[in-house]
């Protein structure tokens, strides 16, 4: 930027003697211009719509990379809320490669499902992923969790089935939280994965608390991708009709995960 001390206004104020003259500028042609004597030496004359153009430019980069780094602060605090276990951090919709038939269709499911999120957000659209261990079935939920957090600035949020419940069960022994305070805060994020849902206890109240959760975000519209290892067969009964409904509400789907345990084939 040197343009911008031969010209700047605030320079001329200091200046001992100032002279109009014109000069031919290669984009502007021929412009009128001050040159300043400074401590008895002339300046060079510069072309002031040059020097306004670029502080113009200067300025609207400086406004973007503002708003990058904020932008990017902001996705960086809704993937550490998230919770993406360590294992998966790395896992995403390209570097699946699908063992299968059912892993294919999934894998493109998956797919649409992020590049139409914004629909599938607002319609509070399920996934449900049933099937054999080590068929990148979490690698998938979270894949998808990045995706949405990074493309559309989503908040998300993963868990193990039990941890949620737990996080609800713990609320009873509080004072400051109540059950409905643990259970919106389930409620909150855009999407919410719970993972390993057979894993849950199977006594009468894990299973309504289960139900509270799922059916608190039914309500609010929120999707929920549901995970299991169970087969798709078992899953239905497991969650019991009234949990099953609403998940398949609003073209909700499940997917089956079939073919081998990937980390055998590593
Ligand atoms: N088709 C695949 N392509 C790439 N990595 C995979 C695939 N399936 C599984 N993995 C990887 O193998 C490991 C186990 O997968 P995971 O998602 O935990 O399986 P599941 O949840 O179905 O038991 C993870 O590290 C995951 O990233
Ligand atoms: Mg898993
Ligand atoms: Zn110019």
């Amino acid at each position: 930027m040197e343009a911008c001390k031969k010209i700047d206004i605030f320079n001329a104020l200091n200046a001992e003697e100032t002279r109009d003259v014109t000069l031919k500028c290669d984009r502007h042609g021929i412009v009128k211009t001050k040159i300043l004597k400074v401590k008895n030496t002339w300046s060079k004359p510069a072309c002031g719509k040059c020097f306004r153009e670029e502080m113009k430019l200067k300025n609207l980069q400086e406004q973007q990379n503002l708003t990058q780094e904020k932008q990017q602060k902001k996705i960086d605090d809704l993937l550490a809320k998230a919770l993406i276990p360590r294992r998966y951090k790395s896992a995403t919709l390209k570097n699946y490669s699908p063992g299968d038939k059912t892993q294919t269709h999934a894998l493109k499911i998956c797919k649409r499902y992020v590049e139409t999120f914004k629909i599938r957000h607002s319609e509070g659209m399920c996934l449900q992923f049933a099937g054999n261990v080590g068929t990148g079935k979490t690698h998938l939920a979270n894949a998808i969790l990045r995706a949405v957090i990074e493309q559309y600035s989503c908040s998300a949020l993963f868990l193990k089935a039990s941890a949620a419940v737990n996080r609800v069960n713990a609320s009873f022994n509080t004072d400051s939280q109540t059950k409905q305070d643990a259970i919106n805060a389930l409620v909150e994020p855009d999407l919410l994965v719970l993972d390993e849902i057979e894993k849950t206890n199977d006594s009468a109240a894990t299973k309504k608390l289960f139900f509270d959760i799922l059916d608190a975000r039914y309500d609010e519209i929120k999707p929920t991708i549901i995970i299991t290892n169970l087969a798709n067969k078992e899953l239905e009964s497991f969650l019991g009709a009234a949990i099953s409904s609403r998940l398949k509400e609003n073209r909700g789907l499940v997917l089956d995960f079939l073919g081998d345990d990937y980390r055998t084939k590593k």
